[in-house]
């Protein structure tokens, strides 16, 4: 009964917040589409949260006017290295900063506030602060033309860290829904899970020390050098695209740090109904208050990667089937994937959620900077 009502004043919301989208030059959005990857790839909330807005009818306004938040939709991380074919977000500022002179040349809306009612999306590795590598991310902090604004980002720890000392909802890494129902599909939640422990993705043997810094502070090495031989551990160090399956055939996936804490093989895990065992000090995880990370999830301590097994084997002999059953609640699938078409309960309504909350909180109806 509580829980409906809280529905119901949720729904209201909807009335009430209103979004107004701006329409920018297509070199900042739509041209970066010509590459299909730019749609699907993990950083791709870009481009899905201004999918969703744009097709949310109930709460998008076509009058600023009467909006009390400016989405600007700027699509940064598509520029895909012709060497290694990852994002190269050099461009990220220039684009953005860009953006921003447009929207004030034609709109009064960005200096009646100086920015603090507009939102944008910093979907990589350190968020706001633009840049792959965390000590390059910090030396360059958060561009000073957004520090007024509403970042939806990725990153996210639970102590203070330049990269996200700016008003901020954290979001979850994209994974095409449509991939998952496929997947899904083809093998049911509820299906033989036969692996035990799984991990696919970069585990180096000897990994480089980038400037004082290792891949992963090491962890993934530790976790081969552990558990390579182990029949319990699934572990594979090569890409395959059919690993989608192997997660719906598992039990526990681990989901170390890599550069940064956070990683899409935890929406993965959630999605397709394997326990994620998070291994990253400090991480603060996307939508707590619908997600009950603590109740779906394990979190060992990257000092503890080498008592894995045992710690595994412990939870498999009491509490697993109790984790299982809170992971398998549709509820929890849907706040992590983001649909074109916008469904309560998915991660744009988690995302709306938060800003109306902020909103009711500080900013709602107030014209002038809080500070
Ligand atoms: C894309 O990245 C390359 C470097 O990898 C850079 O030379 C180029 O200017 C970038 N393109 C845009 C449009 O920013
Ligand atoms: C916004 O402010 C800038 C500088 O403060 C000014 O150059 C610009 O003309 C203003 N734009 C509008 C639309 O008023
Ligand atoms: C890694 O390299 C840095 C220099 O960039 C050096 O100071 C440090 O001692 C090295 N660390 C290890 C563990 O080799
Ligand atoms: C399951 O047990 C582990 C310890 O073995 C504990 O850390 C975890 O919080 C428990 N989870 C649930 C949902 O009971
Ligand atoms: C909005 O703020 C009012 C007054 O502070 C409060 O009663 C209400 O519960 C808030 N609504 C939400 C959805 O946070």
């Amino acid at each position: 009964m509580l829980l409906m009502v809280y529905f119901l004043s949720l729904a209201a919301m909807f009335k009430d917040l209103k979004i107004f989208i701006y329409e920018l030059p297509s070199e900042y959005n739509e041209n970066w589409l010509s590459n299909k990857r730019c749609s699907n790839h993990l950083f791709a909330s870009e481009v899905a949260i201004h999918r969703a807005l744009l097709n949310a009818d109930d709460f998008r306004t076509f009058d600023p006017n009467e909006a009390d938040l400016f989405f600007v939709p700027v699509y940064v991380s598509c520029n895909f290295s012709t060497v290694n074919g990852s994002p190269t977000i050099v461009h990220a500022r220039s684009l953005l900063f860009s953006a921003i002179q447009f929207i004030t040349k034609n709109y009064p809306f960005w200096n009646r506030s100086q920015g603090f009612d507009h939102i944008f999306v910093a979907s990589h590795d350190y968020g706001a602060c633009f840049h792959a590598m965390e000590d390059r991310a910090i030396d360059n902090g958060i561009p000073e033309f957004l520090m007024n604004s509403i970042l939806l980002q990725t990153f996210g720890v639970n102590y203070k860290h330049p990269c996200q000392d700016v008003e901020n909802v954290l979001i979850p890494p994209y994974i095409s829904p449509e991939s998952i129902r496929k997947t899904l599909e083809k093998a049911p939640l509820t299906g033989n899970r036969d692996i035990m422990v799984f991990f696919r993705g970069k585990m180096e043997v000897h990994p480089k020390n980038v400037s004082g810094k290792f891949y992963s502070k090491r962890v993934r090495t530790e976790i081969w050098r552990r558990y390579k031989g182990d029949r319990r551990f699934f572990l594979q160090r090569h890409r395959f695209t059919g690993y989608q399956s192997e997660i719906t055939r598992s039990v526990f996936c681990l989901c170390p740090l890599g550069w940064a804490p956070w990683s899409p093989r935890l929406v993965e895990s959630v999605a397709l109904g394997c326990v994620p065992v998070i291994i990253a000090d400090g991480i603060r995880l996307p939508f707590s208050s619908a997600v009950k990370w603590s109740e779906i999830s394990l979190t060992v301590a990257e000092r503890e990667v080498g008592k894995l097994g045992q710690i595994l084997e412990h939870v498999a002999a009491t509490n697993l089937s109790t984790i299982q059953k809170n992971l398998w609640d549709p509820a929890v699938r849907r706040a992590l994937l983001f649909n074109d078409h916008m469904q309560r309960g998915d991660a744009t309504w988690q995302i709306l959620t938060s800003l109306y909350k902020k909103l009711n909180r500080s900013y709602r109806r107030s014209r002038v900077p809080s500070q």
